[in-house]
């Protein structure tokens, strides 16, 4: 994100002799007007940082539209002609709502380690969540092999298995479990036995935690009853939420941030500045916060073929 705050803010002192602000905490930092101005050396020495300095958070008030109104207000008395929003779709609903509701402009970037924003091959902190799980992984897999276990790694990922998909495919995971397309237990059973039976001792199964985090130790229990498997357990969990961004992350986060002033400076609103196939895009919001991105079903099934 700190790459995106930057290419915003450098591309908008560059082009013009804009004043650009900052808001503090988000929508929650908005409805107190808590608002920095944001100069180019403000930008020194974040692009390699993880987190955001502008700090962040979640704010359930947004869905009441008297708030939005308040918001909205804010930003008028304070002469701001344009909002860049960066985050997954309950920030871009709240962005579609505010623009549409009150006439603001706004254009979101997408950044969620996700990877499940509609209209946009790849969201900021993917690519960098997959390389840390990877890392992870490598390393539990060392333990699998030396002692012949079986593992299953919880990987963060609410309504898709994006990421865990990734992370499967890329670590050589023996089972990819996603929201999107639910594998019975006893396939998953199948599978592992039949794998010993050919003389593999020892399986990773990576499992995206889905609206229930924890839920591997579920799984977990329920192969130790129905079929007495010993599985060791590892959630990933915020760790994969930090950190250095990787170096492709860093690169799209300021493609995208810079295309997003330029957006606002063509006068679009209600657009989503996306990545397909390589080339910056700008997408409807309104789909962007409403409609659901399909899981790469090809990589997700191409991991199970070579596992
Ligand atoms: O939506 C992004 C995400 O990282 C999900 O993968 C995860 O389920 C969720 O956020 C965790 O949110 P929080 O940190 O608020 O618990």
């Amino acid at each position: 994100m700190n790459a995106a705050v930057r290419a915003v803010v450098r591309t908008a002192l560059h082009h013009q002799d804009l004043a650009v602000f900052g808001i503090i905490g988000g929508y929650a930092g908005l409805l107190e007007s808590n608002l920095q101005r944001l100069e180019s050396r403000a930008m020194a020495n974040i692009l390699q940082r993880g987190g955001t300095v502008l700090k962040t958070g979640r704010c359930l008030e947004f869905h009441r539209p008297e708030v939005r109104a308040q918001a909205a207000q804010n930003l008028r008395n304070l002469g701001i002609g344009g909002l860049v929003v960066i985050g997954g779709n309950g920030s871009f609903m709240g962005a579609h709502l505010l623009a549409q509701e009150h006439n603001i402009s706004v254009v979101g970037v997408p950044g969620t380690i996700d990877n499940d924003i509609y209209g946009t091959d790849q969201t900021i902190g993917s690519d960098t969540a997959v390389n840390t799980a990877l890392d992870a992984i490598d390393r539990i897999r060392d333990t699998a092999t030396s002692h012949d276990r079986l593992f299953i790694v919880e990987v963060m990922g609410r309504n898709s298995g994006f990421l865990a998909s990734a992370v499967g495919l890329a670590g050589g995971a023996e089972e990819i479990l996603v929201p999107e397309s639910p594998v019975p237990l006893e396939k998953v059973v199948q599978k592992i036995q039949a794998s010993a039976s050919k003389g593999k001792r020892s399986s990773i199964l990576i499992a995206a935690e889905g609206q229930k985090p924890g839920r591997a130790y579920d799984l977990a229990e329920q192969l130790r009853k129905r079929a007495g498997l010993d599985a060791k357990v590892c959630i990933l969990g915020h760790q994969q939420r930090g950190g250095s961004p990787s170096a492709s992350d860093r690169i799209l986060a300021s493609r995208l941030g810079h295309g997003a002033v330029e957006a606002l400076m063509q006068g679009k609103t209600q657009v989503m500045i996306g990545v397909q196939g390589g080339k910056v895009v700008q997408v409807s919001l309104a789909d962007a916060a409403t409609k659901s991105k399909p899981l790469d079903r090809e990589s997700w099934l191409l991991a199970s073929t070579l596992a």
